[in-house]
């Protein structure tokens, strides 16, 4: 099965991830070349994006060299709203560590809706021109999403504005003051974009996810559970906390 690490709690795992993403940054930097990151948002990474500003404010780790690219925003969304992934992204990471603005790549939720196929193509073309990602990090939804890639995602998914599933929606309705505020729909890189990364960490914390996290490293690979397509990735870790690996057997 996927290979999976267990950590006493998502501060100790979130520490290390930050020490992997660090350790790529460093040899591709050694090597002349980009780092490539695929970043998520929401609450699962944000410890692993302080202690890689950390890492930069201390230890001198630098970002000049790398590019990234987000999975997801939600649509509509200007950049400039609370709950934007722009902001969150600059808030949490971006705002503090010295990667040049040309580096950063987030799809953009104020895209017109006619525009939205041209530009999904865009998107994907812009990852494959900067050499593909080298390591996409990765939270999960209670639904198996990854990104935003709801139940019924394809392993073959690429970029697109998908419809949000509600359960997603409900767990996003605290950010947005009611689930009524919660945008339907979101652009998302797809399932397939996301397994040609040639590196992909997923991390789960707390009781919630465990139920989720079993079907994803137990069950058969699924469309409506998009997250078990990453059985299929040749270089995939599962990272957890305790609780979030509870009922795995
Ligand atoms: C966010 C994303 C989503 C989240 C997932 C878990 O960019 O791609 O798949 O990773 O919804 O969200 P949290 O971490 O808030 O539990």
């Amino acid at each position: 099965r996927v290979p999976v690490q267990v950590y006493p709690d998502s501060e100790l795992a979130s520490v290390a991830v930050a020490r992997q993403i660090a350790d790529l940054i460093r040899d591709r930097a050694a090597e002349g070349r980009p780092a490539v990151l695929g970043l998520a948002t929401g609450s699962t990474p944000t410890r692993v994006y302080e202690e890689l500003v950390r890492l930069h404010r201390e230890e001198g780790l630098s970002f000049a060299g790398v590019v990234t690219f987000n999975l997801d925003e939600y649509f509509p969304m200007p950049p400039d709203s609370l709950q934007s992934y722009v902001r969150f992204m600059h808030e949490y990471l971006f705002d503090h560590i010295d990667i040049p603005a040309g580096s950063v790549h987030i799809p953009d939720g104020t895209v017109r809706p006619e525009d939205v196929s041209e530009y999904c193509r865009r998107y994907e073309e812009q990852i494959e021109q900067a050499g593909g990602i080298d390591l996409q990090l990765l939270g999960i939804g209670r639904t198996g999403h990854i990104g935003f890639n709801e139940p019924g995602s394809g392993a073959q998914s690429r970029t697109r504005l998908i419809t949000l599933d509600h359960i997603t929606r409900t767990d996003a309705a605290s950010d947005f003051y009611g689930e009524e505020n919660v945008p339907r729909r979101a652009l998302t890189m797809g399932v397939g974009s996301i397994l040609d990364a040639r590196q992909i960490i997923m991390m789960a914390w707390g009781e919630g996810k465990a139920a989720v996290v079993k079907r994803t490293v137990e069950g058969e690979p699924t469309d409506s559970v998009p997250a078990t397509y990453l059985q299929r990735h040749p270089a995939v870790q599962v990272v957890l906390d305790e609780a979030a690996a509870a009922e795995l057997t």
